[in-house]
């Protein structure tokens, strides 16, 4: 009697030789590819055979590529590789043997072997099916030649083809072809041949029911998802088609690029980017990777001197960062010289390049990547001035697992950033389906992108390649950064782009006039974030916290912190590099009827280009806390025609007498401090009898303008007294 023990033994045994025969789905079928080197693309292609099962034999690993550069006509070694294959099978194998033949580089599966085979099967008369497309490639003549052109794909596509092992091997083996001649047009003339279409009965796969090209076929192909749960398929509009396999062939190997984030349940918006957790890496503390930290200040930068700080605030040892400090702006090198000599030594290794070295940008990017090489270091972490990031950056890139890898930053609010979608023919930005979700996040994942600047990590051994190309930022007439991403595309490394966290953002330089007293002070528009935390007090938030008891010197004069002491240094140095100050008498040419009633020694905001930022700073800033204790008056944005700041001093105009002030509400602004640069000063309300004389520096005196706020600005008796006045709502 068969006892339990044996019977659950057999059964097993009778599982596993079961499954065995199921690894891909039917013993009798054989996938091949041809590659000679193991590339990204390659990569993608073999993740994708695995996702659905399949088990994909590579012919010509190792082996050098004879077969030319494949966006021109060549590949023939493709079909030799595939020919002592298929005839060392005709040896032992059975005529029934079914070959599954595709590219692999820009080649993904789409589904099981199962489910090709079930499709292959229903050509009728069919022993053999090669892909289609709509170029007749490399040799447009022969379209003529075709028997049927009115098809949806007319042309025969090498890129994929499945049949029978003896009508394979005896078309490989019809002619004999070189390395470097091209393979599609040795197929296409076998399938042209009426005499060995017919008795080898040889179909083209017009309709996608199995191979996709995409060049040509962009507006036929849709990417879609049937529920947020499923993984994205794509649908070949025109022929009703989903198909199994995909050639990004051609110049369509970036459309490739982009679909396959989505394809081969690579992403899907429940599971969010399942392939960027099959990559991730732990970074092990005691072997941490040694990085290049390039530094490229290109332009004149906002907000530089926090930049720099920034560097330093990196989550990663120092003693495993080289650091290149490359500076092309005269204007920073003071502050870029003041950085290196305080913390060059506490790099592993650091070198500068000066404006005065006189090397470009390609040049000295270069620079860095040969030094990251010679160093032996493993990673290029390349940093532009524009780039704001997180402390942990560098190792969520590390630990990304991705060979070359930006984090995503954009400009806050806008649609710019530093990566393209997708890219037009003559090589400049062009958006992609997605670029909008991917930037705003509605999307998120690492995505395979055409073109990264600003901020990314290079693995060093990308730029080791075989191939007689190289990775390079020089390139006739073109930028650093696209010579660099389109030398990547060339030899198809792939560049991502993550979006997985953010990572912070980039400042935007386009109205940065270094002519200006500090620039940055100019800044609260184009580069909000910098500027509120260099400039808005520290405690302006607390301004607002639920309960606060605001002070109240007088009655209804509200007094708020609100600007940091060095916004309150900056303006004073701006007034006082524009030096001119009005002469104090009742003429103003500045104001509309010319005349001033209660003249100051003053400068008024438009002088000194400040007006536009300074309205903004009453709409962004001083509004809401007007709004918060006079209740009930609301004006947005605040109108203002008075905006100066004005200077007392003994030996010009130490006082004011007593007036109103044509405004719903003012703010008085202290810019300098009582007993410390002035003696004497401060704001004397008549009505209450109330004088505030203990200013404080960056704090906002805010009262009503008229009738019951009639005041006077009381003597100075020494030194200088700075304060910047608005007439809100005249
Ligand atoms: C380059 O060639 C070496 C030696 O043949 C091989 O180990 C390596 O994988 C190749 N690199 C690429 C990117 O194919
Ligand atoms: C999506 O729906 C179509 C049509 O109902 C179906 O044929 C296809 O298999 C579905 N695809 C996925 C990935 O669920
Ligand atoms: C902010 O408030 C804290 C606590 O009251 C104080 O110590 C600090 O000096 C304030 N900062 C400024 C810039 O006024
Ligand atoms: C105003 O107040 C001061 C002291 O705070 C006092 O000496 C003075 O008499 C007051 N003036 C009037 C008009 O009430």
């Amino acid at each position: 009697m068969l006892d339990l023990r044996k019977f659950l033994f057999l059964l097993q045994v009778f599982l596993i030789i079961l499954l065995s025969t199921q690894v891909n789905g039917n013993d009798d079928v054989l996938v091949l590819t041809v590659a000679t080197d193991e590339t990204h693309g390659l990569q993608r292609y073999l993740r994708s055979a695995e996702i659905y099962g399949i088990k994909v034999e590579v012919l010509g690993r190792g082996h050098l590529w004879s077969g030319g550069d494949m966006n021109y006509a060549g590949g023939g070694q493709k079909i030799n590789f595939l020919k002592d294959k298929l005839n060392e099978l005709m040896t032992s194998e059975h005529k029934d043997k079914i070959i599954l033949f595709t590219d692999s580089y820009d080649v993904m599966f789409l589904a099981s072997l199962d489910k090709i085979l079930k499709k292959f099967k229903t050509f009728s008369d069919t022993r053999v099916l090669f892909s289609a497309e709509q170029f007749c490639w490399p040799d447009s003549k022969l379209a003529a030649k075709y028997p049927t052109t009115e098809v949806a794909n007319p042309f025969l596509n090498s890129g994929g083809f499945i049949g029978y092992l003896p009508e394979l091997a005896e078309i490989v083996n019809s002619k004999t072809i070189k390395d470097n001649e091209d393979d599609q047009l040795f197929y296409t003339l076998v399938y042209l041949d009426k005499r060995m279409r017919d008795e080898l009965k040889i179909s083209l796969d017009h309709n996608s029911v199995i191979f996709q090209n995409l060049n040509g076929a962009l507006s036929d192909v849709e990417l879609k998802t049937n529920t947020t749960e499923d993984w994205p398929y794509i649908e070949n509009v025109v022929t009703k088609q989903q198909p199994l396999i995909v050639h990004g062939n051609g110049p369509a190997k970036l459309t490739l690029n982009n679909l396959g984030n989505y394809l081969a349940q690579s992403w899907s918006k429940e599971k969010g980017c399942a392939i960027c957790k099959e990559k991730k890496v732990e970074l092990q503390e005691d072997s941490l990777p040694t990085i290049m930290m390039a530094v490229f200040i290109e332009q004149p930068t906002p907000f530089l001197e926090e930049f720099l700080l920034s560097l330093l605030e990196t989550d990663y040892p120092k003693e495993k960062i080289h650091l290149l400090l490359r500076n092309n702006v005269e204007y920073h090198e003071n502050e870029v010289e003041k950085f290196f000599q305080g913390h060059a030594k506490e790099f592993l290794t650091a070198k500068r390049i000066k404006p005065s070295d006189l090397i470009t940008e390609s040049e000295a990017r270069n620079i860095a990547k040969d030094r990251c090489m010679n160093n032996l270091c493993d990673y290029l972490f390349s940093i532009d001035s524009l780039s704001r990031v997180e402390p942990g950056t560098l190792r969520y890139l590390l630990s990304s697992g991705y060979d070359v890898v930006a984090p995503l930053l954009a400009r806050p609010g806008q649609a710019w950033s530093n990566f393209w979608g997708a890219i037009s023919s003559a090589g400049f930005y062009a958006r992609s389906h997605d670029y909008m979700e991917i930037v705003y996040g509605e999307i998120k994942g690492i995505w395979n992108v055409p073109f990264i600047t600003n901020c990314y990590l290079v693995k060093i051994s990308v730029f080791k390649t075989n191939s007689s190309k190289s990775v390079t930022y020089s390139k006739e007439n073109v930028d650093a950064d696209m010579a660099f991403c389109a030398s990547l595309r060339e030899l198809g490394i792939f560049m991502h782009v993550s979006n997985e966290i953010s990572f912070g953002y980039l400042v935007n330089p386009e109205n940065f006039d270094i002519t200006r007293t500090h620039p940055d002070v100019y800044q609260v528009i184009d580069n909000k974030i910098e500027w509120e935390k260099r400039y808005l007090n520290e405690n302006y938030s607390k301004n607002f916290e639920t309960g606060r008891e605001h002070l109240m010197p007088c009655p209804d004069v509200y007094w708020f912190p609100m600007m940091s002491p060095r916004f309150c240094q900056e303006w004073i140095d701006v007034m006082e590099n524009y030096g001119k100050w009005s002469d104090g008498s009742n003429h103003d040419e500045r104001l509309e009827g010319g005349y001033e009633a209660v003249p100051t020694r003053d400068i008024h905001m438009k002088q000194v280009g400040l007006e536009r930022q300074w309205l903004y700073i009453l709409k962004t800033y001083v509004r809401p806390l007007q709004e918060m204790v006079f209740t009930g008056y609301y004006h947005n944005p605040p109108v203002s025609l008075m905006n100066f700041v004005v200077r007392y001093r003994p030996d010009e105009q130490p006082s004011l007498r007593p007036h109103h002030d044509s405004s719903t509400y003012t703010i008085n602004l202290a810019l300098n401090t009582p007993n410390v640069d002035y003696e004497g000063g401060g704001c004397h309300f008549i009505r209450y009898n109330c004088s505030v004389r203990d200013t404080k520096r960056g704090w906002l005196l805010m009262h009503p303008g008229r009738l019951t706020h009639y005041h006077e600005g009381l003597r100075v008796t020494g030194g200088t007294r700075y304060i910047m006045i608005s007439f809100v709502n005249p």
